[in-house]
Protein backbone atom coordinates (compact mmCIF):
# COMPACT_ATOMS: atom_id res chain seq x y z
CA UNK A 1 0.00 0.00 0.00
CA UNK A 2 1.45 3.16 -1.34
CA UNK A 3 0.80 6.09 0.85
CA UNK A 4 -0.25 9.23 -0.66
CA UNK A 5 1.85 11.70 -0.04
CA UNK A 6 2.46 14.98 -2.06
CA UNK A 7 6.52 15.62 -2.22
CA UNK A 8 7.25 19.43 -2.16
CA UNK A 9 10.20 21.25 -2.70
CA UNK A 10 11.20 22.29 1.41
CA UNK A 11 11.19 25.99 1.70
CA UNK A 12 13.59 26.92 4.44
CA UNK A 13 13.60 29.91 6.24
CA UNK A 14 17.58 30.28 5.37
CA UNK A 15 18.10 28.05 2.24
CA UNK A 16 21.38 28.92 1.36
CA UNK A 17 22.31 28.00 5.21
CA UNK A 18 21.26 24.41 4.58
CA UNK A 19 24.57 22.44 5.10
CA UNK A 20 26.51 25.15 6.51
CA UNK A 21 29.43 23.63 8.68
CA UNK A 22 30.72 25.94 11.63
CA UNK A 23 33.96 24.39 13.98
CA UNK A 24 33.57 25.43 17.10
CA UNK A 25 36.86 25.17 19.79
CA UNK A 26 35.52 23.60 22.68
CA UNK A 27 36.69 26.73 24.90
CA UNK A 28 33.66 28.10 23.32
CA UNK A 29 31.51 25.87 25.34
CA UNK A 30 33.54 26.78 28.85
CA UNK A 31 34.03 29.74 28.88
CA UNK A 32 32.44 33.46 27.30
CA UNK A 33 34.08 36.38 26.53
CA UNK A 34 30.59 38.26 28.06
CA UNK A 35 31.14 40.04 31.45
CA UNK A 36 27.42 38.80 32.31
CA UNK A 37 25.49 36.45 30.63
CA UNK A 38 22.55 34.19 30.62
CA UNK A 39 20.83 31.64 29.21
CA UNK A 40 17.27 30.88 29.27
CA UNK A 41 15.96 26.94 29.48
CA UNK A 42 13.31 28.24 27.09
CA UNK A 43 15.52 29.02 24.19
CA UNK A 44 14.55 26.57 21.05
CA UNK A 45 18.19 26.16 19.46
CA UNK A 46 21.16 24.91 20.71
CA UNK A 47 23.41 26.93 23.06
CA UNK A 48 24.55 29.46 20.35
CA UNK A 49 21.79 31.73 20.99
CA UNK A 50 22.79 33.09 24.96
CA UNK A 51 21.73 36.45 25.98
CA UNK A 52 24.97 38.76 27.11
CA UNK A 53 23.05 40.68 29.43
CA UNK A 54 24.82 43.72 28.88
CA UNK A 55 24.84 43.91 25.33
CA UNK A 56 22.09 44.12 23.21
CA UNK A 57 24.46 44.01 19.87
CA UNK A 58 27.23 41.70 18.86
CA UNK A 59 29.64 42.91 21.43
CA UNK A 60 32.05 40.56 22.06
CA UNK A 61 34.15 37.76 19.41
CA UNK A 62 32.46 34.59 21.29
CA UNK A 63 28.41 36.36 20.18
CA UNK A 64 30.02 37.04 16.90
CA UNK A 65 30.73 33.87 16.69
CA UNK A 66 27.59 32.05 18.08
CA UNK A 67 25.35 34.25 15.95
CA UNK A 68 27.09 33.24 12.95
CA UNK A 69 26.60 29.68 13.72
CA UNK A 70 22.95 30.12 14.37
CA UNK A 71 21.79 28.80 10.77
CA UNK A 72 24.36 26.44 10.77
CA UNK A 73 23.56 22.42 9.86
CA UNK A 74 26.85 21.10 11.41
CA UNK A 75 28.37 22.37 14.59
CA UNK A 76 32.27 20.57 14.57
CA UNK A 77 34.21 20.03 17.57
CA UNK A 78 36.77 17.77 15.78
CA UNK A 79 38.48 16.77 12.96
CA UNK A 80 36.86 13.53 13.32
CA UNK A 81 33.62 14.86 12.85
CA UNK A 82 34.78 16.48 9.41
CA UNK A 83 36.05 13.41 7.95
CA UNK A 84 33.08 12.02 8.85
CA UNK A 85 30.55 14.40 7.48
CA UNK A 86 33.00 15.34 5.03
CA UNK A 87 33.67 18.66 3.59
CA UNK A 88 30.29 18.98 1.24
CA UNK A 89 27.61 17.47 2.65
CA UNK A 90 24.76 17.59 1.21
CA UNK A 91 21.25 17.00 3.57
CA UNK A 92 18.49 15.69 0.63
CA UNK A 93 14.73 15.96 1.58
CA UNK A 94 12.97 12.78 0.92
CA UNK A 95 9.50 13.33 1.68
CA UNK A 96 7.20 15.71 3.17
CA UNK A 97 3.68 14.83 4.70
CA UNK A 98 0.76 17.02 3.80
CA UNK A 99 0.18 19.82 6.31
CA UNK A 100 -3.34 18.12 6.54
CA UNK A 101 -1.73 15.37 8.14
CA UNK A 102 -3.03 13.78 11.61
CA UNK A 103 -0.25 12.51 12.90
CA UNK A 104 3.94 13.12 12.26
CA UNK A 105 5.12 10.40 10.02
CA UNK A 106 8.53 10.37 10.78
CA UNK A 107 9.08 9.97 14.57
CA UNK A 108 10.36 6.93 15.41
CA UNK A 109 12.40 3.90 14.91
CA UNK A 110 14.94 3.79 12.11
CA UNK A 111 16.21 0.03 11.64
CA UNK A 112 18.07 -1.63 8.66
CA UNK A 113 16.32 -4.17 7.46
CA UNK A 114 19.19 -5.59 5.04
CA UNK A 115 17.23 -8.22 3.26
CA UNK A 116 14.83 -5.24 1.51
CA UNK A 117 17.71 -2.43 1.65
CA UNK A 118 14.96 -0.44 3.78
CA UNK A 119 14.38 1.49 6.49
CA UNK A 120 11.49 1.21 8.93
CA UNK A 121 9.92 3.92 11.06
CA UNK A 122 6.43 4.56 12.58
CA UNK A 123 4.82 7.64 13.21
CA UNK A 124 4.00 9.99 16.03
CA UNK A 125 1.11 8.65 18.34
CA UNK A 126 -0.09 12.02 19.61
CA UNK A 127 -2.04 13.55 18.74
CA UNK A 128 -4.40 10.44 18.03
CA UNK A 129 -3.22 6.98 18.43
CA UNK A 130 -1.87 4.95 15.18
CA UNK A 131 -0.76 1.65 13.47
CA UNK A 132 1.08 3.69 10.72
CA UNK A 133 4.75 2.41 10.19
CA UNK A 134 6.85 3.51 6.71
CA UNK A 135 9.69 2.12 4.84
CA UNK A 136 11.79 3.80 2.77
CA UNK A 137 13.84 2.21 0.02
CA UNK A 138 17.88 3.10 0.00
CA UNK A 139 18.07 2.77 -3.62
CA UNK A 140 14.55 4.40 -4.75
CA UNK A 141 13.82 6.98 -1.96
CA UNK A 142 10.80 5.66 -2.46
CA UNK A 143 8.39 5.74 1.32
CA UNK A 144 5.74 3.31 1.64
CA UNK A 145 3.28 2.55 4.09
CA UNK A 146 3.60 -1.42 5.33
CA UNK A 147 0.72 -2.91 5.26
CA UNK A 148 1.39 -5.16 8.45
CA UNK A 149 -1.01 -7.92 9.47
CA UNK A 150 -2.11 -8.22 12.74
CA UNK A 151 -1.71 -4.24 12.07
CA UNK A 152 0.86 -3.56 15.96
CA UNK A 153 -0.96 -0.84 17.30
CA UNK A 154 1.03 2.81 18.51
CA UNK A 155 4.47 1.67 17.48
CA UNK A 156 7.42 3.51 18.09
CA UNK A 157 11.09 1.98 18.08
CA UNK A 158 12.26 -0.39 15.96
CA UNK A 159 15.02 -3.18 15.20
CA UNK A 160 16.49 -5.90 12.91
CA UNK A 161 17.16 -8.81 13.85
CA UNK A 162 18.58 -12.31 12.02
CA UNK A 163 15.42 -11.75 9.57
CA UNK A 164 13.00 -10.23 11.59
CA UNK A 165 11.94 -6.78 12.38
CA UNK A 166 11.20 -6.00 16.00
CA UNK A 167 8.68 -3.50 17.06
CA UNK A 168 7.86 -1.98 20.49
CA UNK A 169 3.98 -1.67 20.91
CA UNK A 170 3.10 0.79 23.51
CA UNK A 171 -0.77 -0.57 23.73
CA UNK A 172 -3.67 1.50 24.99
CA UNK A 173 -5.94 1.22 27.80
CA UNK A 174 -7.80 -1.53 26.01
CA UNK A 175 -5.03 -3.44 24.19
CA UNK A 176 -1.74 -4.22 26.23
CA UNK A 177 1.39 -3.38 24.79
CA UNK A 178 3.93 -5.69 23.47
CA UNK A 179 6.80 -6.26 21.41
CA UNK A 180 6.21 -7.64 18.25
CA UNK A 181 8.04 -9.52 15.55
CA UNK A 182 7.38 -8.73 11.83
CA UNK A 183 8.57 -10.70 8.91
CA UNK A 184 10.40 -7.88 6.49
CA UNK A 185 9.10 -9.40 2.63
CA UNK A 186 5.46 -10.64 3.88
CA UNK A 187 4.57 -8.05 6.63
CA UNK A 188 2.99 -11.03 9.06
CA UNK A 189 3.15 -9.56 12.73
CA UNK A 190 3.35 -11.75 15.85
CA UNK A 191 3.65 -10.62 19.58
CA UNK A 192 6.67 -11.96 20.98
CA UNK A 193 6.46 -10.43 24.55
CA UNK A 194 3.11 -8.79 26.25
CA UNK A 195 3.54 -10.04 29.94
CA UNK A 196 5.54 -9.79 33.23
CA UNK A 197 4.52 -12.47 35.34
CA UNK A 198 0.77 -11.33 34.64
CA UNK A 199 1.42 -7.66 34.87
CA UNK A 200 0.92 -5.47 31.68
CA UNK A 201 3.83 -3.98 30.39
CA UNK A 202 3.95 -0.08 30.36
CA UNK A 203 4.92 0.67 26.95
CA UNK A 204 8.00 -0.29 25.19
CA UNK A 205 9.73 2.16 23.81
CA UNK A 206 13.09 0.73 21.90
CA UNK A 207 14.74 -2.64 21.31
CA UNK A 208 18.10 -3.66 20.55
CA UNK A 209 19.62 -7.14 20.45
CA UNK A 210 22.62 -9.29 21.42
CA UNK A 211 24.36 -12.38 20.95
CA UNK A 212 27.53 -11.91 22.55
CA UNK A 213 26.32 -11.37 25.69
CA UNK A 214 26.95 -14.78 27.56
CA UNK A 215 26.33 -16.33 24.23
CA UNK A 216 22.44 -16.01 23.81
CA UNK A 217 20.25 -14.37 22.00
CA UNK A 218 19.12 -11.75 24.30
CA UNK A 219 16.27 -8.85 23.30
CA UNK A 220 16.44 -6.03 25.37
CA UNK A 221 13.98 -3.25 25.66
CA UNK A 222 13.12 -0.18 27.96
CA UNK A 223 9.84 0.05 29.48
CA UNK A 224 9.00 3.23 30.46
CA UNK A 225 5.45 4.54 31.51
CA UNK A 226 5.30 6.99 28.77
CA UNK A 227 1.71 5.94 27.25
CA UNK A 228 0.64 6.68 30.70
CA UNK A 229 2.28 9.95 30.84
CA UNK A 230 0.78 10.93 27.30
CA UNK A 231 -2.36 9.99 28.42
CA UNK A 232 -3.59 7.13 26.06
CA UNK A 233 -2.94 4.48 28.90
CA UNK A 234 -3.49 2.70 31.74
CA UNK A 235 -2.14 3.31 35.00
CA UNK A 236 0.94 1.51 34.94
CA UNK A 237 1.29 -1.40 36.76
CA UNK A 238 4.89 -1.67 37.57
CA UNK A 239 7.80 0.94 37.69
CA UNK A 240 9.17 1.77 34.46
CA UNK A 241 12.16 -0.66 33.52
CA UNK A 242 14.92 -2.34 31.04
CA UNK A 243 14.06 -6.01 30.46
CA UNK A 244 16.31 -8.39 29.22
CA UNK A 245 14.50 -11.39 27.08
CA UNK A 246 16.15 -14.80 26.34
CA UNK A 247 15.34 -15.90 23.00
CA UNK A 248 15.79 -19.30 23.73
CA UNK A 249 14.05 -19.58 27.32
CA UNK A 250 11.48 -16.83 26.77
CA UNK A 251 13.12 -15.70 30.22
CA UNK A 252 11.53 -12.12 30.57
CA UNK A 253 13.93 -10.47 33.61
CA UNK A 254 13.43 -6.63 34.72
CA UNK A 255 17.76 -5.97 34.67
CA UNK A 256 17.45 -1.73 35.35
CA UNK A 257 14.20 -0.50 37.63
CA UNK A 258 16.06 2.85 38.45
CA UNK A 259 15.77 4.99 35.63
CA UNK A 260 13.24 7.55 35.66
CA UNK A 261 11.93 7.35 31.84
CA UNK A 262 14.45 4.40 29.83
CA UNK A 263 14.36 5.21 26.11
CA UNK A 264 16.64 4.64 23.08
CA UNK A 265 19.03 1.82 23.94
CA UNK A 266 22.14 0.30 22.62
CA UNK A 267 25.33 -1.66 22.57
CA UNK A 268 28.95 -0.91 21.58
CA UNK A 269 30.35 -3.47 18.89
CA UNK A 270 31.66 -5.45 21.88
CA UNK A 271 28.36 -5.58 23.42
CA UNK A 272 30.14 -4.94 27.20
CA UNK A 273 28.83 -1.68 27.13
CA UNK A 274 25.03 -0.89 27.16
CA UNK A 275 23.99 2.49 26.94
CA UNK A 276 20.33 3.66 28.28
CA UNK A 277 19.03 7.26 27.41
CA UNK A 278 16.75 8.86 30.05
CA UNK A 279 13.81 10.76 28.63
CA UNK A 280 12.44 12.47 32.09
CA UNK A 281 10.30 15.02 31.24
CA UNK A 282 12.40 17.13 34.04
CA UNK A 283 15.05 18.53 31.69
CA UNK A 284 18.00 18.66 34.38
CA UNK A 285 18.03 14.71 34.45
CA UNK A 286 18.77 14.98 30.36
CA UNK A 287 21.12 12.04 30.84
CA UNK A 288 22.97 9.18 29.24
CA UNK A 289 23.71 6.15 31.20
CA UNK A 290 26.28 3.87 30.42
CA UNK A 291 27.07 0.08 32.53
CA UNK A 292 28.52 -2.35 32.59
CA UNK A 293 27.59 -6.15 32.23
CA UNK A 294 28.60 -8.47 35.25
CA UNK A 295 29.67 -12.36 34.68
CA UNK A 296 25.73 -13.08 34.97
CA UNK A 297 25.43 -10.65 31.75
CA UNK A 298 23.32 -8.48 34.13
CA UNK A 299 23.98 -4.01 34.01
CA UNK A 300 26.70 -2.86 36.90
CA UNK A 301 28.79 0.12 37.02
CA UNK A 302 26.00 3.00 36.06
CA UNK A 303 27.80 5.88 34.91
CA UNK A 304 26.81 9.33 33.14
CA UNK A 305 27.83 9.01 29.56
CA UNK A 306 26.53 12.52 28.37
CA UNK A 307 24.00 14.83 29.37
CA UNK A 308 22.24 16.81 26.64
CA UNK A 309 22.81 20.49 26.75
CA UNK A 310 18.99 21.20 25.16
CA UNK A 311 16.47 18.53 25.10
CA UNK A 312 16.09 15.12 25.85
CA UNK A 313 18.04 12.05 24.43
CA UNK A 314 15.93 9.80 22.77
CA UNK A 315 16.89 7.71 19.86
CA UNK A 316 20.69 6.10 20.18
CA UNK A 317 22.61 4.22 17.99
CA UNK A 318 26.44 3.12 18.21
CA UNK A 319 28.90 2.96 14.83
CA UNK A 320 31.31 0.73 14.08
CA UNK A 321 33.90 2.65 16.04
CA UNK A 322 32.13 2.95 18.87
CA UNK A 323 30.82 5.91 18.33
CA UNK A 324 27.82 7.13 19.99
CA UNK A 325 24.95 9.30 17.94
CA UNK A 326 22.27 9.97 20.35
CA UNK A 327 18.89 12.39 18.81
CA UNK A 328 18.38 15.19 21.31
CA UNK A 329 16.89 18.83 21.24
CA UNK A 330 19.54 20.48 19.43
CA UNK A 331 19.70 17.24 16.50
CA UNK A 332 21.60 14.48 16.33
CA UNK A 333 24.76 14.17 18.64
CA UNK A 334 27.73 12.44 17.70
CA UNK A 335 30.25 11.18 20.73
CA UNK A 336 33.51 9.15 20.88
CA UNK A 337 33.51 6.08 23.28
CA UNK A 338 34.55 7.92 25.92
CA UNK A 339 31.86 10.71 25.68
CA UNK A 340 33.50 13.26 24.16
CA UNK A 341 31.48 15.47 22.10
CA UNK A 342 32.86 14.98 18.46
CA UNK A 343 30.05 17.20 16.84
CA UNK A 344 26.14 18.06 15.96
CA UNK A 345 23.96 17.22 12.78
CA UNK A 346 21.74 20.30 13.98
CA UNK A 347 17.97 19.84 13.52
CA UNK A 348 16.12 23.15 13.61
CA UNK A 349 16.56 23.86 9.68
CA UNK A 350 14.74 20.10 8.92
CA UNK A 351 11.46 20.06 10.27
CA UNK A 352 9.27 23.03 11.87
CA UNK A 353 9.99 21.91 15.56
CA UNK A 354 13.27 21.31 15.07
CA UNK A 355 13.41 17.93 16.60
CA UNK A 356 14.31 14.80 15.77
CA UNK A 357 13.44 11.62 17.63
CA UNK A 358 15.52 9.22 15.85
CA UNK A 359 17.57 8.56 12.79
CA UNK A 360 19.00 5.56 11.01
CA UNK A 361 22.61 4.34 10.34
CA UNK A 362 23.76 2.03 7.50
CA UNK A 363 27.15 2.13 5.59
CA UNK A 364 27.66 5.47 4.74
CA UNK A 365 24.04 6.55 5.30
CA UNK A 366 22.06 8.49 7.61
CA UNK A 367 18.10 8.69 7.78
CA UNK A 368 17.07 11.37 9.75
CA UNK A 369 13.40 11.23 10.83
CA UNK A 370 12.18 14.74 11.31
CA UNK A 371 8.74 14.18 12.55
CA UNK A 372 6.97 15.68 9.61
CA UNK A 373 9.78 15.02 6.94
CA UNK A 374 12.60 12.50 5.95
CA UNK A 375 15.91 13.87 5.14
CA UNK A 376 18.87 11.79 4.00
CA UNK A 377 22.60 12.19 4.36
CA UNK A 378 25.62 10.32 2.77
CA UNK A 379 28.70 10.42 4.14
CA UNK A 380 32.30 10.14 2.55
CA UNK A 381 32.49 7.37 4.63
CA UNK A 382 31.22 4.09 5.97
CA UNK A 383 30.19 4.17 10.00
CA UNK A 384 28.19 0.83 9.80
C1 LIG B 1 12.10 32.76 27.66
O1 LIG B 1 12.06 33.11 29.02
C2 LIG B 1 12.42 34.45 29.28
C3 LIG B 1 12.48 34.63 30.79
O2 LIG B 1 11.36 34.12 31.42
C4 LIG B 1 11.42 35.38 28.60
O3 LIG B 1 11.77 36.71 28.81
C5 LIG B 1 11.41 35.09 27.09
O4 LIG B 1 10.40 35.82 26.45
C6 LIG B 1 11.15 33.61 26.85
N1 LIG B 1 11.31 33.35 25.42
C7 LIG B 1 10.50 32.56 24.74
C8 LIG B 1 10.85 32.34 23.30
O5 LIG B 1 9.51 32.02 25.23
C1 LIG C 1 25.41 39.72 14.99
O1 LIG C 1 26.24 38.99 14.12
C2 LIG C 1 25.56 38.32 13.09
C3 LIG C 1 26.57 37.49 12.32
O2 LIG C 1 27.70 38.23 12.02
C4 LIG C 1 24.83 39.32 12.19
O3 LIG C 1 24.10 38.64 11.21
C5 LIG C 1 23.87 40.11 13.07
O4 LIG C 1 23.25 41.09 12.30
C6 LIG C 1 24.62 40.76 14.22
N1 LIG C 1 23.66 41.38 15.12
C7 LIG C 1 23.86 42.61 15.62
C8 LIG C 1 22.78 43.11 16.53
O5 LIG C 1 24.86 43.28 15.37
C1 LIG D 1 -7.24 0.47 21.53
O1 LIG D 1 -6.82 -0.04 20.29
C2 LIG D 1 -7.72 -0.98 19.73
C3 LIG D 1 -7.05 -1.56 18.51
O2 LIG D 1 -6.77 -0.56 17.56
C4 LIG D 1 -9.04 -0.31 19.44
O3 LIG D 1 -9.96 -1.23 18.90
C5 LIG D 1 -9.59 0.27 20.72
O4 LIG D 1 -10.75 1.01 20.45
C6 LIG D 1 -8.55 1.19 21.38
N1 LIG D 1 -9.04 1.57 22.68
C7 LIG D 1 -9.22 2.85 23.01
C8 LIG D 1 -9.74 3.10 24.37
O5 LIG D 1 -8.98 3.76 22.23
Amino acid sequence: MFLQLIVITFVLTNANALNKIVTFPFSITSRLDSTSFYRYKNQSFSFTTFTDTTNSKNSTSDQNELAIAQDASFLSYSAEFLSIIGSNPDLKLIQEQPASAETQFAHEGGAYIPETNEVWFTANQLPKQNTNMYSINLKTNQITQLNIQPPILTPNGVNYFKGYVYVCSQGNTTTPAAVYAVNPTTYSSRIVVNSWFGYRLNSPNDVTFTTKVLGKKFMWFTDPQIAFMQKFSGVPQYRSTVFRYDMMTSELRPVITDIITPNGIAFNQEENVLYVTDTSPDTDTAIVYAYDLNKDGLPINRRVFSVSSIGLPDGIRVDRNDRVWIAEGDGINVRDRTGALLGVILSHGLSPAGVISNFGLMKNTVVILAQETVWRLDLPVDVL
